[in-house]
C-alpha cells in the first residue's frame, strides 16, 4: 500500500535494507490500521498544484500562495486537510489553508535552534518526529538530509500530504518506532529525540539507543519533560500525567545529565528549561479536543489534574565520542 522502496535504495540505508523491510512491513501493514485506506482515500482526493514558492526557515512551513489555486480547489484542499484532523504539530501555511495545529512546534524550535551546531550539509535524524514539522525546519536550516521517525500512521499521512506539494527528496519519514532502527548504524551526524523520552519504559535504553545510531563526534539533542528537585531525581506517575497513559518517568536535570554520561555520551549541557504555556499547547479548530488547560488542575495551573507538576521541559545538547 505505503511503498518505501526509494528510501531503502538511499546509499545510507542499503546494508540495512531488509531490515527495513521487515519492520515495515510489520509497523505499516494495512491489517493494523484500520483507518488507513480512508485516510488514503482523503491524500489522493488533494488537489494536485504547484506551489509558487516553499518557505522552510521560518514560524509556519509554507507550502505556495493564495494565488496559485482557484478558489474551487482551495476549498477541496481544506475539506481534504481538515478530515484529517486531528492535527498536533505545526503550524503549515498550504496555500490558502491555514492549519492551525495544536502545538506551535515552531516555538520549540526557536528554543532548541540557537544552541544546536549548524546543520549544514549534516544527515540529521528525528526519532518520534510527529507530522515531520521540525524536519522541514531542519532542512531549512541547510541539513543535507533528514530522516524522521515514528509510529503513528496518522502522522505518516499528515506528513505525506505535505510532501506531496514541497516534494523533497531531502526529508523522509519511516513509520516505524526507534526500537525498530537497526542498532548498528552509526550514521547521523545530529540526532533529535524531542518529547520522546518519558515516553520510554527505560530511558537509559533510549539514550543508548540513540548514541548508537549517530556518527562518531555526532550530537544529541535531547528535548523532555523535566521535574524540580527530587531527592532521587526520578518521579513515576502512578497512573496518568497531564492526562497522558503513557508518560512512564519524569527526571531532574540532574538526572537525566547523570543517565547522558552513563549512557557514555560527554560535554553535556542543559540548555534551556521553561514551562509548557498555555499558548503553546491548546485547542484549535483543526484539533478541537481537550487540551493543555484541561488537562491542568483548574484552580491552579502550577499543577496537573493529577495534582502534579505541571509540564515543564529542558534541552539537553550532548556528544558521542570521535
Ligand atoms: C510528544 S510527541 C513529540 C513530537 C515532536 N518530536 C515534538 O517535539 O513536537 C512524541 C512523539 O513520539 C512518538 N513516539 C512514541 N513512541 C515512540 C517510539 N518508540 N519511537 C519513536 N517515536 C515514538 C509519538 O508517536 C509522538 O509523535
Amino acid at each position: 500500500m505505503l511503498d518505501y522502496s526509494h528510501v531503502l535504495a538511499r546509499n545510507e540505508f542499503r546494508t540495512f535494507r531488509q531490515h527495513f523491510e521487515d519492520r515495515l512491513a510489520e509497523r505499516a501493514n494495512p491489517q493494523r490500521h484500520g483507518d488507513l485506506p480512508t485516510w488514503l482515500d482523503i491524500l489522493g482526493s488533494l488537489p494536485i498544484a504547484s506551489p509558487s514558492q516553499i518557505l522552510l526557515n521560518a514560524g509556519a512551513i509554507t507550502i505556495g500562495a493564495h494565488d496559485d489555486l482557484t478558489p474551487e480547489l482551495a476549498q477541496q484542499l481544506e475539506m481534504g486537510l481538515k478530515k484529517l484532523s486531528p492535527w498536533r504539530k505545526g503550524p503549515y501555511q498550504v496555500f490558502n489553508s491555514y492549519i492551525d495545529t495544536e502545538w506551535r512546534s515552531d516555538w520549540k524550535w526557536n528554543r532548541v535552534q540557537p544552541h544546536i551546531s549548524d546543520l549544514s550539509g549534516r544527515k540529521v535524524l528525528d526519532v518520534g518526529c510527529g507530522t515531520g514539522y521540525h524536519c522541514w525546519r531542519m532542512l531549512g536550516d541547510g541539513a543535507e538530509y533528514v530522516l524522521g521517525i515514528d509510529p503513528s500512521m496518522r502522522f505518516q499521512v499528515q506528513y505525506l500530504c505535505i510532501q506531496k506539494y514541497i516534494n523533497d527528496n531531502r526529508f523522509d519519514f519511516l513509520p516505524i518506532g526507534i526500537e525498530d532502527m537497526p542498532n548498528n548504524m552509526h550514521l547521523f551526524d545530529t540526532a533529535f529525540s524531542m518529547g520522546v523520552l518519558y515516553h520510554r519504559r527505560n530511558p537509559i535504553n533510549h539514550l543508548v539507543e540513540m548514541k548508537n545510531l549517530m556518527a562518531p563526534g555526532g550530537e544529541l539533542v535531547l528535548e523532555t519533560l523535566i521535574i524540580d528537585d527530587l531527592i532521587d531525581g526520578i518521579f513515576t506517575p502512578k497512573d496518568r500525567y497531564a492526562k497522558m497513559r503513557n508518560v512512564w518517568s519524569i527526571m531532574t536535570v540532574e538526572k537525566i545529565s547523570a543517565l547522558l554520561e552513563q549512557a557514555g555520551f560527554h560535554d553535556i549541557r542543559c540548555v534551556d528549561t521553561g514551562v509548557t504555556s498555555l499558548s503553546e499547547q491548546r485547542s484549535t479548530e483543526w484539533m478541537s479536543f481537550h487540551s493543555l488547560e484541561q488537562f491542568l488542575d483548574p484552580l491552579n495551573h502550577t499543577k496537573t489534574i493529577e495534582g502534579y507538576p505541571a509540564p515543564k521541559r529542558g534541552i539537553f545538547i550532548a556528544n558521542k565520542a570521535p
